[in-house]
């Protein structure tokens, strides 16, 4: 007997070397308008698909899910985070779910460093500056554009998984003292190799930084975990950071103290209402007191190949009968 291909619909366009090996291994339908789907067209996807590959701009929700068609047994997000799936309503619809870990730790962790010193040394103000219309650059000053120092400053990092411990490994490298606080406190050896300090209390943590950055998913848990009345205990002259996602901060507090500079600035790479940006935070980009990018953390080429060979993998083992490396589990929620 011939064993059909699976159905795999694919919900954004992924790197060309990503599709053509879906199309030999899976009868794949490809989206290479890259047209982005509405809810009407994920109902349509999961009632055909045997396999859903969505990502990070999909809302797969209750009620796409209750949509699903029998053959739906496998979402192999081409994504690290899985907030946009209601994870625990696939599960108990017998639908198993994967994600793409690992291969997007170092480029996230390059971000949230560029990040981090794009804020304080004034980077993208003074690439304004050299490009603008308006006048030319009179010359260096010793008293202009002066930025703050990074060397020896503390980098309280919120979410010490491996995105977090990448971007522990390069601080430290610039001269940070790294500071953290987690759901579990790393083992003394992985804490001694980042020069780490702990911090169970989050709100004892935020008081003492001098940059904040946020390297954990959103759950249920951390949603607004930086609330209105965790950031006010930031120091006037604090940065944050967030390549994580958006609504772990609550995004209207944070505008807030930083147009009345009770925050000294941000950078933004995640935004909680995407890809929506609060015109107040692009009102203060335009001012100098925040960096925003559009969600590019995992934006190079080799780690999006890497991503969508994850996926491949996932279903290619799911297919086969076998546990998919990259399961997401209750307990990881
Ligand atoms: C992810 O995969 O979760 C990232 O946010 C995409 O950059």
């Amino acid at each position: 007997m011939v064993r059909r291909k699976p159905l795999v619909v694919v919900t954004r366009k992924l790197p060309d070397s990503v599709e053509t090996r879906m199309r030999e291994l899976f009868d794949a339908r490809l989206n290479i308008d890259d047209v982005p789907m509405d809810q009407a067209a994920l109902v349509e996807a999961v009632k055909m698909a045997d396999v859903l590959v969505p990502t990070v701009t999909d809302r797969i929700d209750t009620a796409v899910l209750s949509q699903a068609g029998e053959n739906l047994r496998l979402i192999a997000s081409f994504s690290n985070g899985v907030d946009h799936i209601d994870v625990a309503s696939a599960l108990n619809r017998g639908i198993t779910v994967t994600n793409t870990p690992g291969v997007l730790t170092e480029d996230t962790a390059d971000m949230t460093m560029a990040l981090i010193l794009s804020v304080p040394r004034r980077l993208a103000e003074g690439a304004q500056v050299m490009i603008a219309d308006k006048e030319e650059w009179a010359g260096w000053s010793p008293t202009w554009m002066l930025g703050r120092r990074i060397w020896g400053k503390r980098l309280g990092i919120i979410g010490m998984g491996r995105i977090g411990q990448a971007v522990a490994r390069r601080a430290k490298a610039f001269g940070l003292q790294i500071h953290y606080h987690n759901r579990r406190r790393l083992n003394s050896g992985i804490e001694e190799m980042l020069d780490a300090t702990y911090w169970d209390s989050l709100d004892q943590m935020l008081a003492r930084m001098d940059i904040v950055s946020v390297n954990c998913p959103h759950t249920p848990a951390t949603y607004h975990l930086l609330s209105a009345r965790r950031l006010k205990l930031l120091k006037p002259d604090a940065y944050v950071v967030n390549t994580a996602r958006g609504e772990v901060i609550d995004e209207n507090a944070l505008t807030r103290l930083l147009e009345a500079g009770e925050i000294a600035g941000a950078g933004l790479d995640v935004f909680e209402h995407e890809p929506a940006v609060n015109p107040k935070l692009i009102r203060l980009a335009r001012q100098g007191k925040v960096v925003l990018l559009p969600h590019l953390g995992s934006a190079t080429l080799e780690g999006r190949v890497d991503m969508g060979e994850k996926v491949i993998v996932n279903i290619k083992t799911f297919m086969d009968g076998h546990r998919p490396p990259d399961r997401v589990l209750p307990a990881m929620l």
